[in-house]
């Protein structure tokens, strides 16, 4: 079975005013569509055809540069709009708040840190937070389409939020104002989903 680009669980411009709706269609049916495909083209008659995609980053060669960014393209932003929502969800609660008040003090210690790795990330990257077995979370960030699950990164355990910080994510609407999306993604996380993935990955 190749790789299908999934299905947003909410309108375009269900993320209004924070991401505009014509960004967030060309993002998912142009920029994430590409990526699909494109990882579906590097894996034909290969032996990672049929796996799944966590296998095929955990497992990746780094020299393979098709894979790796067209693999890492598809499941970042696979994640990506699953950890959006409009007008957010939930509120950061239970294990997952305390891990977070664990490693950064309280929620502005972590939306500081969180917004610094995605601010200085320079050029084209993402912006993460993993939680490693055991449950202490990690904030840091990528460059490319890169993924804390491909092995020699510096940057790992399993991602559970992220913020795509290519220009493509926001420029639109927000040109050269990085930071001004960044405080805008705080007001669609999706925080129940988020809860999820810790409560899974930890
Ligand atoms: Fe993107």
């Amino acid at each position: 079975m190749a790789f299908e680009l999934p299905k947003l669980s909410y309108a375009y411009d269900a993320l209004e005013p924070h991401i505009d709706a014509r960004t967030m269609e060309i993002h998912h049916s142009k920029h994430h569509n590409g990526y699909t495909n494109n990882l579906n083209n590097a894996i034909a008659g290969t032996d990672l055809e049929g796996k799944s995609i966590e296998d095929i980053l955990t497992g990746l060669d780094l020299n393979n540069g098709a894979v790796r960014n067209n693999g890492g393209g598809f499941y970042n932003h696979s994640l990506f709009w699953n950890v959006m929502n409009p007008e957010g969800k939930g509120r950061l609660s239970g294990e997952l708040k305390d891990a977070i008040e664990a490693a950064y003090g309280d929620f502005e210690g972590f939306k500081d840190a969180f917004s610094k790795a995605a601010a200085t990330r320079f050029g084209s990257g993402w912006a993460w937070l993993c939680v490693h077995k055991g449950g202490k979370v990690e904030i840091c960030s990528t460059a490319n389409q890169d993924n804390p699950l491909m092995p020699g990164i510096t940057c790992g355990g399993t991602p559970i939020l992220a913020l795509d910080v290519w220009e493509h994510a926001y420029y639109l609407n927000y040109q050269n104002r990085r930071p001004d999306y960044i405080n805008a993604f705080f007001n669609v996380i999706n925080w129940n989903y988020v809860e999820k993935l810790y409560a899974e990955n930890k």
